[in-house]
């Protein structure tokens, strides 16, 4: 809810109430007709059998909206509309102007939030698969962070189980130099390959890396050493990689998932000591509450294999446990791929079971689909590869740097090169953050990187052109002026889509549906333009002129920090 529609809904609701006879939702949204339209007569007048009309009139008759609103009228079948005076949406932006914060607060009660996102596998390349994960969970990181919680990024890294019996006996018949050196080239997927394929084809490999796996699983010295080498190799090249992409995670956000192998025993020793768990197939399973396979027969989670070896399920159990005892995180994000839903929902079900998550904790799956090609399959290189992010990231700026030439010739060699780095990293960034994560979306060049539509560019170019004005005006605008005053409609237009910043960002820092974000930042930048075109700004005079170049400020303001709160920069010149 935007700082105008919560002022008009506390209006509203005590009307609706008194009405009612009982709490009733006066159902408020932006309007065609108005500014807003209430449109809660209509299910109140089916639940009390009563006209909607009558009841739309007898609850304008009782709210105090005289202070907020120019005119309250009724119109069909019983909405109310509603359109704000000038004066009011004029106090309420000079307080937004003068907030350093917009008008959204810090949270008044801080949680602490566990994020667990990007995490990639050791010794296996970064792959586009995992660049939904990586930068919806540095936004969440961000947004979060923001409104003043205590954020803890955990990359739930890919650095034990049984593929590091083959990966260590590989390293040590290439040997450990030779190893370190084809691993810092960031080939990690050829490293792994040969492994592989020496493991599929050579019985005797298959035997040292099986027993390469007890030693490792038994803490011998000299193989964890050789472990940590390919561990620290790559975490190396994953934060090398982090920073091309400009996403916040450091060397201390790895909470790899041999970070919980000490507490594998003790989770298993507890699950058994609650009576939870179970022997299926020789196995050590829990049955969630409310999880059946196809045949109706209750679904096990694995918390123990067979040969004795702790599964992924064991160790994200572990993970929770710790987040929520240790950690004392109240709210968990887990930004994974949504083909791991059931996987997830079934950890949280025996984490409630065993009381490691109960409320005020909660959990929360911020799934996502796939990244496709334009054939509509899984995006994959044109030789059928899956593509790395690190190559993704440099042709996005390639492709920049062409772009930004074309438009904009004059600029000096580093400003041209920084510029195409933030249009060309954010044009990736905001393809996934903009679109419905929960559905597939298409990896598209041409589109991503436009200067027209809902893409990174074309908001970042708008805050631009906003800042060029006050440069070419040689203005710097007042950020405390007493009223900003709206008078056009277009100018209106825009100023009550600044004042529903707030409510847009405490809407997504619940829901993590960062492209309600990326939309609003779009209509934010669209509106702007269409005041551009009709209300002129430098050529204006006295208070007109300083309201409007108020307006364009916060309008950049606003770009600015909602494209930041997306991991995106906004250069001021491009
Ligand atoms: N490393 C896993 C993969 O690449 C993702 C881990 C997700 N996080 C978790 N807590 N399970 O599929």
């Amino acid at each position: 809810m935007g700082t105008l529609d919560r002022l008009l809904r506390d209006r509203l609701a005590p009307a609706f109430a008194a009405v009612a006879g009982r709490p009733a939702d006066p159902s408020l949204r932006r309007s065609q007709h108005a500014d807003f339209q209430a449109d809660g007569a209509l299910a109140l007048a089916r639940a009390l059998g009563r006209n909607p009309r009558d009841i739309a009139a007898e609850v304008v008759q009782r709210a105090r909206l005289a202070d907020l609103c120019k005119t309250v009228e009724i119109a069909g079948a019983g909405f109310i509309n509603l359109t704000v005076a000038d004066d009011a949406v004029a106090a309420l932006l000079a307080d937004m102007g003068r907030d350093e914060r917009l008008g959204v607060k810090a949270a008044e009660v801080p949680e602490t939030v566990v994020i667990d996102y990007s995490a990639p596998n050791v010794a296996k390349e970064m792959h586009v698969g995992h660049l939904p994960s990586t930068v919806i969970g540095d936004a969440a990181a961000r947004l979060l962070d923001w409104l003043g919680h205590r954020v803890v990024k955990a990359n739930h890294l890919g650095d034990w189980g049984t593929p590091f019996g083959m990966l260590i006996e590989h390293l040590l018949d290439i040997g450990e130099a030779e190893a370190a050196h084809e691993l810092s080239l960031g080939d990690l997927n050829a490293f792994y390959r040969a492994a592989r394929s020496k493991f599929d084809a050579d019985e005797a490999f298959k035997e040292r890396a099986r027993n390469r796996v007890v030693a490792l699983q038994g803490g011998d010295e000299r193989t964890i050493r050789l472990w940590r080498l390919l561990v620290d190799e790559s975490e190396k090249y994953f934060l090398a990689v982090y920073e091309r992409l400009d996403v916040c995670l450091t060397e201390k956000d790895f909470f790899g998932e041999s970070f919980y192998n000490d507490m594998l025993v003790p989770v298993v020793g507890e699950l058994d000591r609650l009576g939870l768990l179970r022997e299926s197939d020789g196995a050590q399973v829990v049955f969630p509450a409310g999880f059946t396979n196809r045949d109706g027969n209750p679904l096990p989670l694995i918390v123990r294999k067979s040969d004795g070896g702790f599964g992924y399920g064991a160790t994200d159990l572990a993970a929770i446990r710790y987040r929520t005892r240790e950690l004392h995180a109240t709210r968990l994000l887990y930004v994974i791929g949504l083909p791991q839903r059931q996987h997830l929902e079934m950890v949280f079900e025996v984490a409630r079971e065993a009381g490691w998550l109960s409320p005020p904790a909660r959990a929360q799956h911020v799934g996502f689909g796939s990244v496709l090609g334009p054939d509509g399959k899984i995006f994959r290189s044109r030789s059928g590869e899956t593509v790395k992010l690190a190559d993704l990231v440099d042709e996005a700026v390639a492709r920049a740097t062409t772009l930004i030439e074309e438009k904009n010739p004059d600029l000096d060699e580093a400003t041209k090169a920084n510029v195409a780095r933030m249009v060309g990293v954010g044009a990736i960034k905001y393809a996934d953050l903009s679109s419905d994560r929960t559905r597939d979306h298409v990896f598209d060049w041409a589109r991503m990187l436009s200067f027209d539509g809902n893409t990174a560019p074309y908001l970042q170019y708008a805050r631009a052109r906003i800042l060029s004005i006050f440069r070419r005006g040689g203005v710097t605008p007042v950020r405390d002026l007493a009223r900003i005053t709206v008078t056009e409609p277009a100018e209106r237009a825009l100023a009550i889509e600044l004042l529903a910043f707030e409510g847009v960002v405490t809407e997504v820092a619940e829901s993590l549906d960062f492209h309600k974000l990326a939309g609003y930042l779009h209509q934010v930048a669209t509106a702007f333009t269409a005041f551009y075109e009709n209300c002129p700004v430098l050529r204006a005079e006295g208070e007109v002129r300083e309201s409007r170049l108020a307006l364009s400020d916060l309008t950049a303001r606003v770009l600015g920090r909602g494209l930041g709160l997306l991991g995106i920069g906004a250069p001021d010149r491009m």
